[in-house]
């Protein structure tokens, strides 16, 4: 036989000097909800291990998860004061923005900080834009955006993550930044969003499910794999810095189409609905847990994402499940 690919995973050296992919906590970014007020946190029940943070809880946890080298955040408002136009997540001094401050303030640039761009989580009618006789506007709801995105930018954030779904929005939100003396400010894409089931438990956390119809009308479809190529080009020429797919597993050959196509990172979003089922399956002893989450983000990375982000990061890197 000359063909014997067996004779390099004779050992564990061995194993580990061909692998090919590799994970490291670097990369990893840990989502967090921020809520009005103070007090404890309040566990969200679908997702073991995930809670809803005051301001000062958010710093204090944040802090511990530096410790075990995870260094990047992902912010995301959970807030009671909704309207027809989300007025909460756009205003200056807004939760997210003096979430932001905060974390700045605390860990100068020893921490990136990203934030969530989006309308649904502050407005009465939970959709991703302005709402007008049942219908999404999408030149209406850009300049809305655009505040937010400047508000979170002022206060300090590194990136921020439009995941509204809105066509053109990139582009409005780097005019916009840019207009603010925010040029710096870099925009992490939710260029190829999915119209999912998989966000359910987040929009539990984050009150943030609409109260009529669907989001159909402005994320992708799950058929369509070309059309979603098509919408993280569009971006990336609209000034995107960085683009996502999202969700990430079940969307793998996504992953592997736009790292195809583009010379730009690309970030995995292992979302809210992909993380409850693991833990489910876990807590009932179904699954191994340890061995599971190490090879779902490991297959992630093998699609082409660059950045992953996961709600698993934290045991990622407490339990030593990657470098
Ligand atoms: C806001 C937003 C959602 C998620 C991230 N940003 C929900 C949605 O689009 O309905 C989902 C994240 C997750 O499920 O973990 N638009």
């Amino acid at each position: 036989m000359i063909h014997r690919p067996r004779r390099l995973r004779r050992s564990a050296l061995l194993r580990e000097a061909v692998a090919q992919t590799r994970l490291h906590r670097s990369r990893l970014i840990m989502p967090h909800f921020v809520r009005e007020g103070g007090g404890a946190d309040t566990p969200v029940e679908a997702m073991p291990g995930v809670a809803r943070h005051s301001v000062a809880r958010l710093v204090e946890q944040v802090g511990a998860d530096r410790e075990l080298g995870l260094a990047s955040v992902l912010l995301f408002g959970v807030t009671e004061r909704k309207d027809t136009r989300g007025s909460a997540a756009t205003a200056a001094d807004g939760l997210v923005a003096r979430a932001v401050a905060g974390l700045r303030e605390r860990f100068g640039d020893e921490l990136v900080i990203m934030t969530d761009v989006c309308l649904c989580g502050a407005t009465d009618h939970g959709h991703c834009g302005v709402l007008r006789d049942g219908r999404v506007l999408n030149d209406e709801t850009l300049p809305l955006l655009s505040a937010m995105a400047v508000a979170h930018a002022r206060a300090g954030a590194d990136v921020v993550a439009p995941s509204d779904m809105m066509d053109g929005r990139v582009a409005a939100i780097r005019a916009a930044l840019d207009g603010a003396g925010c040029s710096d400010t870099a925009i992490l894409s939710y260029s190829s969003k999915f119209a999912s089931a998989f966000y359910g438990p987040f929009r539990a956390a984050a009150d943030s499910a609409p109260k009529q119809g669907d989001r159909k009308s402005y994320q992708l479809d799950p058929r369509n794999r070309r059309e979603a190529l098509r919408e993280s080009l569009l971006d990336e020429q609209e000034g995107a810095d960085m683009l996502m797919v999202k969700p990430a597993l079940s969307y793998l050959d996504v992953i592997a189409d736009v790292r195809a196509h583009t010379l730009l990172p690309l970030a995995a979003y292992n979302v809210s609905g992909e993380y409850s089922m693991v833990k489910a399956a876990a807590a009932q002893g179904w699954v191994d847990e340890a061995r599971l989450v190490p090879e779902i983000l490991t297959s992630m990375a093998r699609a082409g994402a660059d950045l992953i982000i996961s709600y698993h990061a934290r045991d990622v890197a407490r339990e030593g499940w990657v470098a």
